[in-house]
């Protein structure tokens, strides 16, 4: 498949078919995710690959971590649903960056740069793993409501550096239309 097909033919998968996805497809598509470029070749990533047993283990501590932020905070906004999703895609990976602190963290003016650039990186990196997935036939989600128990599951992953994202994978259940974009004359200037 060419990029662009690939590029042109991804969709945010929200249901999966019950359906292993072998240990090899997942290697290729996080192979896709370090070829990525970084901010000084930094590479400013880490990955872990949640499936079985411990993938419920990990949505009971993300559940239970959205409802003690709801609680506090009375928002989650998407949380539960995602965690619904979470919770029938057969493989999750999460994205660590290593050099990353933690939300709560203060950071120097520095760190706070280095921070926006690592945070490009590992947005590189993801984004050539749910291309890569497209070409391999399957679904994916990238996955930004974990934030909502974030402490829980960097305590769970015991990580004391910071959680960038997850990745939902599995064969699609589902095949739903390109969603809205604004047009290129809505986002662009050319001067
Ligand atoms: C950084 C980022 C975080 C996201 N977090 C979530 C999430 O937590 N839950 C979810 O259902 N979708 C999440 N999405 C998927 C977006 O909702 C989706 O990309 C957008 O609606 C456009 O749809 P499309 O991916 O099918 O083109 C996220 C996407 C990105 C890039």
């Amino acid at each position: 498949m060419e990029v662009m097909q690939a590029i042109n033919n991804r969709r945010s998968i929200r249901s999966y078919r019950n359906e292993p996805v072998s240990e090899e497809v997942i290697r290729t598509i996080i192979e896709a995710g370090i070829k990525a470029p970084s901010g000084k070749n930094k590479q400013p990533w880490e990955f872990v690959v949640v499936t079985g047993d411990k993938r419920l283990e990990m949505i009971r501590v993300m559940k239970q971590g959205i409802r003690d932020f709801k609680a506090q905070y009375k928002e989650v906004g998407s949380a539960e649903y995602t965690a619904a999703i979470m919770e029938q895609a057969p493989v999750i990976i999460f994205i660590f960056n290593p050099y990353g602190t933690h939300p709560w963290q203060e950071k120097t003016i520095l760190q706070q740069s280095t921070e926006l650039v690592d945070v490009q990186s590992v947005g590189a990196a993801i984004q050539n793993m749910i291309l890569a997935a497209t070409d391999l036939g399957l679904g994916s989600l990238w996955i930004c409501d974990i934030i909502f128990a974030y402490r829980e599951l960097c305590e769970w992953f015991k990580k004391d550096y910071q959680m960038v994202a997850a990745l939902a994978l599995g064969y699609t259940g589902e095949t739903p239309p390109m969603r809205p974009r604004k047009s290129i004359d809505e986002v662009t200037e050319w001067i």
